[in-house]
């Protein structure tokens, strides 16, 4: 069904965004959804505890409904309402990092539907620190089911603009936050079983959770990079996702030769027709010579990387190019969070810069 879809400024200001909060609230309340900023990625917010919302959710997204929401909070202790059991763990976690970019899977209680968790027995709860998706989830019962607000399939929105592309028509409205700070996805990690598991990195990385609850398990389709059967207990990690239309290829291995690589696979193409684009970084974008070069932050800050990354994939399908090459990000905090995306968008093409031939 298309509808018009309105795009509001809010500004994190209780005072100020009072209106706004209030037409989301009532949208919310009666099934309807609102896309809504976050301190990760925008998401795309319905009431978590009203199956219709949820389907409503799948459809605008075109997501597979086996593929499970996260349910948002506001404050801690509403996700005593929506769990039949918070172990220690999880206590110590939330402590650390609530508010903020890390979602625990957790036994369900009865007032979650299965429409929202995808069939599942577990629900994915997450408190932003965002103050506009903070007031937002307040104004609007205290439980959001909240998905990336991206077409299925496609980068996650860093921008409301990037929310209008993929849900003009379909949804009422978008509240507009600005641009996201960290621009990829929460971390998440499943507390139902004997040992904590990472389901999927962010910028809460590996480190930071051993320094809170110790060793933890890292669910092996993660490091999806060889292992592409695997079955991910995040259902969404089987999907393939982020991709350009154009065919993305990772290049790896030291950065000399990377940028060597790369430049001799663009004169190929470049002998042949075939438009061909390269993902750099400030340090090496102007050692390219492909028809167009985008850098995606500094490698000496690599939280900038994570903030372009999805804006520089979308930015790929305005270009048109056919090829693109991109920079392998393996920086040392948050570059396995990068790399599992960038590998998903690649649909796991990788290219050894050591070899002579790929
Ligand atoms: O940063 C974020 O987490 C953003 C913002 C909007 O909060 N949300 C987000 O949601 O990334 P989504 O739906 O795009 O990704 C959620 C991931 C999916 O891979 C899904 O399969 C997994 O979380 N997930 C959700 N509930 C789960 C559950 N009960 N057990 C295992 N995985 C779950
Ligand atoms: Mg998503």
């Amino acid at each position: 069904m298309q509808m018009e879809t309105k795009i509001v400024k809010a500004y994190g200001d209780p005072v100020r965004d009072k209106e706004v909060m209030s037409e989301a609230g009532l949208i919310i309340r009666s099934g309807g959804l609102v896309a809504i900023p976050t301190e990760t990625v925008y998401g795309l917010a319905g009431d978590a505890l009203n199956p219709d919302s949820s389907r409503k959710i799948y459809s605008a997204k075109g997501r597979p409904s086996d593929n499970p929401l996260i349910v948002h909070i506001s404050k801690t202790e509403d996700v005593y309402k929506i769990t039949d059991s918070f172990p220690e763990e999880a206590e110590e976690l939330a402590r650390e990092f609530w508010p903020g970019p890390l979602t625990m899977v957790l036994p369900k209680s009865s007032l979650v539907p299965r429409e929202t968790t995808g069939g599942l027995d577990t629900v994915a709860v997450r408190m932003p620190v965002n103050p506009i998706a903070s007031e937002f989830i307040s104004s609007s019962g205290g439980f959001i089911a909240a998905p990336s607000a991206n077409r299925s399939g496609r980068p996650s929105c860093t921008t409301a603009a990037h929310v209008f592309e993929d849900m003009n028509g379909r949804i009422p409205l978008i509240i507009d936050g600005g641009e996201v700070g960290i621009g990829i996805e929460s971390t998440i990690v499943d507390l139902t079983g004997n040992k904590p598991c990472l389901l999927r990195p962010g910028i809460i990385n590996v480190a930071m959770l051993n320094e809170v609850v110790g060793d933890v398990d890292i669910d092996p389709s993660i490091e999806g990079i060889v292992d592409r059967d695997a079955h991910p207990k995040a259902p969404g990690m089987k999907y393939k996702h982020y991709a350009p239309k154009g065919e993305l290829y990772i290049v790896r291995g030291d950065l000399i030769k990377v940028t060597e690589k790369i430049n001799s696979l663009v004169s190929v193409n470049r002998s042949k027709n075939i438009k061909t684009a390269v993902i750099a970084t400030d340090e090496t974008r102007d050692v390219y010579a492909a028809d167009l070069v985008v850098s995606v932050g500094r490698r000496s800050d690599e939280a900038s990387i994570a903030h372009n990354l999805f804006s520089v994939l979308r930015s790929m399908d305005e270009e048109d190019v056919d090829i693109i090459y991109t920079e392998e990000f393996d920086t040392p905090n948050i570059g396995p969070a990068i790399m599992n995306r960038l590998v998903r968008a690649a649909g796991h093409k990788i290219i050894d810069s050591s070899l002579r031939s790929e």
